[in-house]
């Protein structure tokens, strides 16, 4: 038997950030913030992200390139390397990016990479949470609301043989 499968999210679009939810939008300020602390001499690309965790939390990461190029890291995984390393039980509920290039924010929201994309579905994994994405441009920000959307039919645990408890 062959079928045709069809896989289709919903998300939500805000026209400007001012709309956003009091949290949303200090976790979008924070994740601004962040990119100014990014290292990013080659692409002149900074990208800021913000996590914040259960207990209210926000941690921070920017992107940090490398004169040896895939030596460099994304903003999203170095928050997310930060929140998993000083705040192992403090599970993460949303995270926010936000990028600059030479004109300042970026017009359209950033969309994270396809490493990180895997990297936020293995802590959605971890911890039995959904992570709320918040993808802020300068005006439009974008939420939604799992990993799982944006990486459908994604590789995770549950295809590995040994089933790992959650630790
Ligand atoms: N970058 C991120 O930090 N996050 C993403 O999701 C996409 C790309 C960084 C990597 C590199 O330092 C620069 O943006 C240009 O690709």
């Amino acid at each position: 038997m062959i079928r045709t499968k069809n896989i289709s999210f919903s998300y939500i679009e805000y026209e400007n950030t001012t709309e956003l939810e009091p949290d949303d939008l200090e976790l979008v300020n924070s994740a601004r913030d962040s990119a100014m602390n990014a290292y990013a001499p080659y692409s002149r690309f900074k990208v800021g992200a913000a996590v914040r965790l259960e207990s209210g939390l926000i941690v921070k990461g920017a992107n940090v390139e490398n004169a040896a190029f895939p030596s460099g890291i994304c903003a999203e995984r170095n928050a997310l390397s930060n929140s998993v390393t000083n705040h192992y039980d403090d599970k993460p509920v949303a995270i926010a990016i936000a990028s600059f290039n030479d004109r300042g924010i970026t017009e359209d929201f950033p969309s994270p990479c396809g490493s990180c994309r895997q990297v936020i579905a293995e802590e959605e994994a971890r911890t039995g949470n959904k992570i709320k994405l918040i993808l802020s441009g300068k005006h439009k920000t974008v939420i939604v609301s799992s990993i799982a959307d944006l990486l459908p039919l994604q590789f995770n645990r549950s295809n590995l043989v040994t089933i790992l408890p959650l630790q």
